[in-house]
């Protein structure tokens, strides 16, 4: 057991998945299903090798127009593995585990930001602390409203780390990651919803049909065009005005020059010319 954990943070999974992690096709969505429900979907070094070998695949797989990641069973992740991913780790050579610390980065967040289909977090249900990087690194998030959030860092004696505190700076107000950070009480779904965490909370039995709507809605956009404008909002973010408005404007030249679809000319021309549809009520026709 001790060398097969050893061997896990080394990395020798061979891109290989479908042992922590299962991926279904269905319809341009790629369902992506953390599996280790009787560990609460901890994120071990197993789930670390197989959802980067699941990146690697997904980037240019066509059946996956929108990748959406949850959990199975009854929860969507109780965060990082504390016996497999910390403990277990303190034993291995030092640059093993920084190895295994830089691939956790970088399907969590590095590579999931970036990710050049649309991504949405769908949480199921337990949600603790390193989930929060993945659930904040996807581009949207719908909870089911029973779902039970927690940044837990502080009640086992250590500060939200990886890039956690970050994370939820960015998504919640100020006051409510400092309020959750400092206190670790746990909130829903539901007030992930009101304090704009998540997209939106909807009851149990709604979760999976309203998360396909949203990504149906996703695959009927041009897709170039829905990588540059997420890719966009990530960097602008940090931006200034004026270099927000240099970038931008050159973030949409690079996108009119490259967009295979030419979609801007064909939007325009079903609009201008041919009146058969309106851009403010809905995507134009894909033929
Ligand atoms: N790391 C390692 N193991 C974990 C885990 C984690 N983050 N979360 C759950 N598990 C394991 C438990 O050790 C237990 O293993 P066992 O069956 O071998 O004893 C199993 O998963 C089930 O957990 P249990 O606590 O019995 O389930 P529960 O449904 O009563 O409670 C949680 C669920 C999520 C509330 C609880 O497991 C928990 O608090 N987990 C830790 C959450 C956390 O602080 N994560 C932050 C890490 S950064």
């Amino acid at each position: 057991m001790e060398n097969q954990t050893e061997s896990a943070a080394a990395g020798q999974n061979n891109g290989k998945w479908g042992e922590y992690v299962t991926v279904d096709f269905d319809e341009g969505i790629a369902w992506v299903t953390l599996n280790r429900p009787k560990q609460r979907n901890a994120i071990n070094p197993g789930i670390v090798w197989e959802m980067n070998a699941i990146m690697d695949a997904l980037e240019e797989d066509d059946r996956c127009k929108v990748m959406v990641v949850t959990g199975a069973g009854e929860s969507f992740s109780a965060g990082m593995d504390l016996k497999e991913y910390f403990r277990a780790t303190d034993k291995v050579p030092p640059i093993q585990r920084e190895r295994l610390f830089r691939a956790n980065a970088a399907w969590q967040w590095r590579r999931m930001m970036y990710f050049p289909k649309p991504t949405i977090s769908m949480v199921n249900g337990w949600c603790f602390g390193g989930a929060f990087q993945f659930l904040v690194g996807c581009d949207l998030a719908i909870a089911s409203e029973d779902a039970i959030f927690g940044l837990s860092e502080i009640n086992w004696g250590i500060i939200p780390a990886g890039i956690v505190t970050k994370s939820v700076l960015e998504t919640m107000s100020f006051r409510d990651a400092m309020y959750y950070i400092m206190t670790g009480e746990t909130f829903t779904g539901q007030q992930a919803a009101d304090m704009k965490l998540v997209n939106k909370a909807v009851s149990p039995d709604e979760l999976k049909a309203e998360t396909r709507k949203l990504a149906m809605t996703l695959i009927g956009k041009n897709p170039f065009v829905l990588r540059q404008a997420k890719t966009a909002c990530r960097f602008t973010r940090d931006l200034t005005w004026e270099q927000a408005g240099e970038y931008l404007m050159a973030k949409s030249d690079q996108t009119e020059l490259r967009d295979p679809e030419n979609g801007r000319n064909t939007g325009m021309s079903q609009f201008l010319d041919e009146k058969s549809f309106r851009p403010g009520l809905g995507a134009y026709r894909r033929d």
